[in-house]
């Protein structure tokens, strides 16, 4: 079932000044909701990478799950959602080129974490795979509602796009959860330690 979500407008942002941007004329925004003495432009750096580590992570993942999956009755499934996490992933890669941002530095270690949670879960089963999906989208759900109540209102734009993402991750934990992701063995550990496992390469995509 879709979780309620809490619809509520980012509180507007109480800007300040530094030494160095004043110099360079440019204002660096903070607002009350950023983590620590973080900058606007820094929690922004942050978030984009971040978002563009995870999709590429969930592109892994379904790769993985296709190589083993793929020619099953839920192949079609997985290739939707891998389409999807395509598209997400070209989004959050186009806003790191234009805001001259980098990637972070684990993207080799999530190629390949990525591609062997999938196939590894797939190996398990269909509803193993389902778990994953569903432990993944859930994490990420909440990582993108987090940042629908942090970033500024005049990332609209970003905003928007996080918002329809959000929707597309959710739809795939619905899947999951249709195509008996419950039904795995081992469910509430599995989806326990890929849950930690998302959340810890968030910590780290976040910092490094
Ligand atoms: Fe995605
Ligand atoms: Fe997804």
């Amino acid at each position: 079932m879709p979780k309620a979500k809490k619809k509520s407008e980012p509180r507007p942002s109480s800007p300040s000044r530094s030494a160095t941007s004043a110099m360079q004329g440019k204002r660096l925004r903070r607002t009350s909701t950023l983590p620590g003495d973080m900058t606007e432009a820094e929690y922004l750096a942050r978030i984009l990478r971040v978002n563009h580590a995870g999709e590429f992570g969930a592109k892994q993942i379904y790769a993985g799950q296709l190589a083993v999956l793929g020619n099953s009755d839920v192949g079609d499934t997985l290739r939707h959602m891998a389409e999807q996490e395509e598209v997400h992933l070209e989004y959050f890669a186009g806003e790191l080129a234009r805001r001259r941002i980098r990637p972070t530095a684990m993207h080799p270690i999530w190629r390949v974490l990525g591609f062997a949670l999938g196939a590894g879960t797939a190996m398990l089963g269909k509803e193993a795979a389902m778990a994953c999906t569903v432990a993944v989208e859930e994490v990420i759900d909440a990582h993108y509602e987090d940042q629908l109540h942090k970033l500024p209102a005049h990332e609209n734009d970003l905003k928007k796009k996080i918002k329809k993402f959000q929707a597309e991750e959710l739809e795939h934990r619905d899947i999951g959860i249709d195509h008996g992701a419950e039904r795995a063995p081992a469910y509430e550990l599995l989806y326990r330690a890929i849950s930690t496992g998302c959340k810890a390469a968030i910590w780290i995509s976040k910092r490094l």
